[in-house]
């Protein structure tokens, strides 16, 4: 154990510290930047069968589902087909529609989720061709579907998942690309787009080195019992799974919202005695978001805000502030869900609470 751990306390922190790492491992062999494309081994299909497909469904629990509604940003963006989102266990259950020209995607660290499983069979039943990402070479899912992306992140230990959550992310951008390039996206925007994906793994080094500053804020909030988690367009899926996190190894109830939500609800919750997670990096939705920050000021509500590089406009509204470098606005999930691992960890660790086998929890749930 010492020995896999190195100089980490927890396989968790390990897992968060091996990201830059496992994003390259993803990337590697399948990032073509001179002809701006990206090559898959194991898709089964081929590229005239590719330009037909006209749905997509992917499916997937917990994490995984939250990187499947990034991956519907990134695919509908990129590759201009419309895609649905729906949780493995709804999805098997409710008499899915599926036709011709519908692929299904699953996501699954472990391969082995019993609900993700079986709606990768009653897709099969229904005759649309399969496409699975799964970290485990070899797992059930991986075994059964017609097709696959691994996603190289190494073996996760740790319960709550970390880098197979954003190798899942990079795997859909690479997927959303590839879509793209076979469709309208020119040479120049695919080399333009996988340019700045291999920067990624950089940005998320200095993310890490600012573990101190994590670190001060999580011993500042870390006897809230509620938090609020906003965010928008790729974002909000990061809300989701910054609060999950937060659940999963601090028990702190933690909910996330797509930010412009908050007013249909959660801004009824809003006093001195709760913490809101802000991701509000600079995209097209900046200014929205900033308005909504205002907004919980206005109720005396903390703010810790996830903010770009060298952003001054909303620093004084905010109570703390953490800092993620510039990036493609598509590929920003990547980076702001590391500071929330984080402060989710350092939060956890603070409560003295068992980080790597969190109660009641299980790594893979292989029954219903
Ligand atoms: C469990 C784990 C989660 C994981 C989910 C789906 O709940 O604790 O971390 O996201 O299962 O697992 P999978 O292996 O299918 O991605």
């Amino acid at each position: 154990n010492a020995i896999e751990l190195g100089k980490h306390e927890t396989y968790m922190e390990k897992e968060i510290f091996e990201q830059p790492e496992a994003i390259r491992n993803a990337l590697r062999g399948r990032v073509v930047i001179e002809e701006g494309m990206v090559k898959f081994g194991g898709l089964n299909m081929t590229e005239e069968e590719i330009r037909r497909i006209s749905r997509i469904v992917i499916t997937a629990c917990g994490t995984s589902w939250h990187a499947a509604l990034i991956g519907k940003y990134l695919i509908e963006r990129f590759g201009e087909i419309p895609v649905e989102v729906d949780y493995a266990s709804e999805f098997r259950y409710r008499n899915p529609i599926l036709k011709e020209g519908d692929l299904v995607i699953v996501i699954s660290q472990s391969g082995e989720t019993a609900d993700t499983l079986e709606a990768l069979r009653e897709a099969k039943r229904k005759g649309v061709r399969v496409l699975g990402l799964t970290n485990v070479v070899g797992s059930t899912i991986a075994r059964e579907s017609d097709g696959g992306i691994y996603l190289h992140a190494g073996p996760e230990i740790g319960v709550a998942s970390t880098k197979a959550f954003t190798n899942q992310v990079v795997s859909l951008i690479l997927f959303a690309i590839y879509l793209g390039r076979l469709k309208n996206m020119s040479l120049y925007e695919g080399q333009r787009l996988l340019k700045e994906l291999s920067l990624v793994p950089e940005k998320i080094q200095q993310i890490l080195e600012q573990q101190d500053t994590i670190k001060k804020i999580a011993e500042k909030y870390h006897e809230a019992k509620n938090f609020l988690y906003l965010g928008r367009g790729v974002n909000y899926p990061v809300a989701l799974e910054g609060a999950l996190k937060l659940k999963e190894i601090s028990y702190i109830h933690a909910e996330g919202y797509p930010a412009a939500e908050m007013k249909h609800g959660p801004i009824a919750l809003i006093d001195e005695f709760m913490p809101v997670v802000f991701i509000a990096p600079r995209d097209a939705l900046y200014e929205k978001v900033v308005s909504n920050i205002h907004e919980v000021k206005a109720r005396h509500g903390k703010v810790i805000a996830i903010l770009s590089d060298k952003d001054d406009h909303v620093l004084r509204y905010v109570d703390d502030a953490l800092y993620i470098p510039q990036t493609m606005e598509e590929f920003s999930p990547l980076l702001t869900v590391v500071p929330l691992q984080m402060m989710a960890y350092h939060i956890a660790r603070i409560k003295g609470l068992d980080v790597d086998k969190p109660r009641n929890l299980a790594k893979s749930v292989t029954v219903e």
